[in-house]
């Protein structure tokens, strides 16, 4: 049976991969609830199709950070390509270039950065940072990318000390006796797989320490995994590029909204005045639609391209990213849209000018709302039934 949706390539992967590889990828942190979160929030959100309008062209493109791309749909970073398929990223970086989007190359990718620039010599690339306690190597790995062409820089902040996940502490997975981190090390006089652990995430990481890296490159910054609308306005003061709403899939702090449902907070906070791109749980066309309406510039995809690659390499990520290209293209045709949405986040009425709304099915049971209320940063304190409503 042919694949025909991205979720068929979720069943498939998984026969072609270790249990500690796919226990890797699917992992989420504690108990998988904004894992899980991320999907169902899009499930709570309904189109408002419009009829009768001239659908017969309808274009995908739209750009990010000023680039043209062939759909917003891009690629999130995720490490260990090698684990899924033995070229790793360079398929990845190949499938992206073809598909005309952005292909986000993470800290911990198994290839050289070398290695995937020579695979994919016009493909669209940021790199994404995490940012070590040793200075001078975030210095030289920046100025690196910067000379091979990479175009943003995307800072991971989601990640002060890696999350609880629980399988891959079952299942005692090393991913530094597995693969070498190459840019890191070939940065270094060193050798040895074990000297991964000379690369610790700096936890001391804070606002005011972007100002040293504005201070050495010239690359838009970007900031990944923002939730709130404070961390918003603090982005927007320190003067970074755009901002990528997302809780890294549900792997890092359990129990945080959906990225969805925190898209619209932080969307409102920028004003407009930068990009706010998301990711998270976004497995289908209306789900690109969804998040679009709701103001995200461009959408990435995070498990989906491991899956692809998994299953047929290079051409199983063209696959994922062509599946759900064509279905944005009918979610875009069905709900009346010639080029995809502009939502701004705002009210409830905007949000609908745009092509979504959430039911609000107060007293059908499904959904509450909620009073804001107990600590700061305590969004509610509630009955199982009750879910988080961005609109308080
Ligand atoms: C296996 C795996 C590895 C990841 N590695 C990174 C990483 O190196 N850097 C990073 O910023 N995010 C990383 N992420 C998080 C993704 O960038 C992204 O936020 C998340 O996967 C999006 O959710 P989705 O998988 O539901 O699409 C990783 C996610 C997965 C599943």
């Amino acid at each position: 049976m042919p694949v025909v949706c991205l979720t068929d390539f979720e069943a498939r992967a998984r026969k072609h991969l270790s249990k500690s590889t796919w226990d890797y990828i699917e992992g989420a942190a504690g108990e998988g609830f904004t894992k899980d979160d991320n999907i169902a929030a899009f499930k709570r959100i309904r189109l408002r199709p419009r009829y009768l309008r001239d659908v017969s062209q309808v274009d995908t493109r739209t750009t990010i950070q000023g680039e043209e791309i062939s759909a917003p749909i891009c690629i999130s970073p995720t490490g260990f390509h090698r684990l899924a398929w033995p070229d790793g990223e360079m398929s990845t970086a190949r499938a992206a270039q073809a598909a005309g989007i952005c292909y986000i190359t993470s800290t911990y990718a198994s290839c050289t950065l070398e290695d995937i620039v020579t695979a994919a010599p016009r493909g669209f690339r940021w790199f994404q940072l995490y940012v070590q306690t040793d200075r001078q190597l975030n210095k030289q790995l920046i100025q690196k990318v910067e000379s091979l062409g990479f175009r943003a820089l995307v800072i991971t902040v989601d990640v002060p000390k890696l999350g609880n996940r629980r399988q891959d502490i079952q299942n005692q997975l090393n991913l530094k006796e597995n693969l070498l981190l190459k840019d890191l090390q070939s940065l270094t006089e060193r050798n040895s797989t074990a000297h991964l652990q000379m690369f610790p995430i700096d936890s001391a990481f804070c606002w005011d320490d972007l100002s040293w890296v504005q201070s050495i490159t010239q690359l838009p910054i970007i900031l990944k995994g923002i939730l709130t609308k404070e961390d918003a306005e603090l982005a927007l003061k320190h003067k970074v590029h755009g901002i990528i709403v997302s809780n890294h899939g549900g792997r890092q702090l359990d129990d945080v909204p959906a990225s969805i449902d925190a898209l619209t907070e932080v969307v409102a906070a920028v004003k407009g005045k930068l990009e706010v791109y998301l990711d998270g749980g976004v497995r289908t066309g209306n789900d690109v639609l969804k998040a679009l309406a709701l103001g995200a510039k461009c959408v990435f995809l995070g498990r989906p391209v491991l899956w692809g690659l998994a299953c047929k390499g290079e051409h199983g990520v063209k696959e994922v990213l062509n599946i759900l290209k064509d279905e944005f293209h009918t979610s875009m045709a069905l709900t009346g849209h010639q080029a995809p949405p502009r939502g701004r986040g705002g009210h409830q009425c905007e949000q609908k000018a745009h092509g979504v709304f959430r039911p609000q099915a107060r007293g059908s049971g499904e959904y509450l709302h909620l009073r804001v209320c107990g600590f700061p940063g305590v969004k509610m304190t509630c009955a199982a039934r009750q879910v988080f409503s961005p609109f308080l």
